[in-house]
């Protein structure tokens, strides 16, 4: 299965599901799930990204329990501290142990107006905190049939690229708006074609080192029944789950892909 080094990362973004209670029962059970599992953390990544109510919980417990979830929010102020009403600063994230936070969501990019600079400057205040961005990029339906698969998202992490050392730990999620939440993923072949496309944007931005190391992964409509088609293309190194990550039964299966893949 390893057909590269990249550790495999399948993270599941809650979105606006779960309060902190609800939070801690889920991730008590995954953990046990996993455990029962004997699963091998050290070669698939599961993170958790709740809303930012839940942090606080989720980082008690899995500090308390030694768990080896990791975790992030879902979105960060571009501003360090002051008169920001209903911001979070990534120092908060951080403070938090946050490892990653999601940054330029197509939820927030339609629903909030977020636009490539303003993402890009969100990159920056996380890396400036140590935490690992998760860049999300894609194209929409409109997109698809003007620009074609890869016109659009490859634009997007240009622009997010901005100021970034290619020494950066990063993460870039490619979500064609298309599929979130549609039930309609994209083909294997589909994804395939955009990681590369992302991938020869790392190259060109970052060198040869940050193209082979940083981890690229597919978001939208992902399930059980597909993820294996996804993790066996070599520039697709995880998942960003939406739907299936608050079912349990679902989520841990996901995580456990080389169980349904062979190794
Ligand atoms: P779905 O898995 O529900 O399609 O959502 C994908 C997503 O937006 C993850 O960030």
């Amino acid at each position: 299965m390893a057909v590269n080094k990249r550790t495999a990362l399948i993270a599941g973004n809650w979105k606006m599901n779960l309060d902190h209670l609800q939070a801690i029962a889920f991730v008590q059970k995954l953990a046990w799930s996993l455990k029962d599992a004997a699963h091998d953390f050290d070669a698939v990544e599961a993170a958790i990204f709740p809303p930012f109510t839940d942090l606080r919980s989720v980082q008690t417990l899995i500090a308390a329990d030694k768990l080896s979830l990791t975790y992030g929010g879902q979105d960060v102020s571009e501003h360090e501290s002051g008169a920001h009403t209903g911001e979070v600063s990534a120092a908060f994230l951080a403070k938090l142990d946050c490892r990653y936070v999601i940054i330029g969501h197509s939820e927030r990019r339609t629903q909030h107006a977020e636009d490539d600079a303003l993402v890009a400057r969100k990159v920056q205040a996380a890396l400036r905190h140590g935490l690992v961005p998760v860049i999300c990029v894609g194209e929409s339906a409109e997109d698809l049939k003007v620009h074609g698969p890869s016109a659009i998202p490859v634009a997007q992490l240009q622009r997010a690229l901005d100021s970034v050392p290619g020494s950066a730990d990063i993460v870039v999620a490619y979500e064609p708006v298309w599929a979130i939440g549609s039930g309609q993923p994209a083909t294997a072949d589909q994804a395939e074609s955009v990681a590369v496309a992302l991938r020869n944007t790392l190259q060109e931005h970052g060198g040869d080192e940050m193209s082979s190391r940083t981890r690229i992964l597919y978001g939208g409509s992902v399930s059980p029944s597909n993820i294996a088609g996804y993790m066996r293309e070599p520039n697709i190194d995880g998942a960003l789950v939406g739907g299936a990550s608050l079912d349990l039964a679902a989520f841990a299966s996901i995580v456990r892909y080389q169980k349904h893949v062979g190794s």
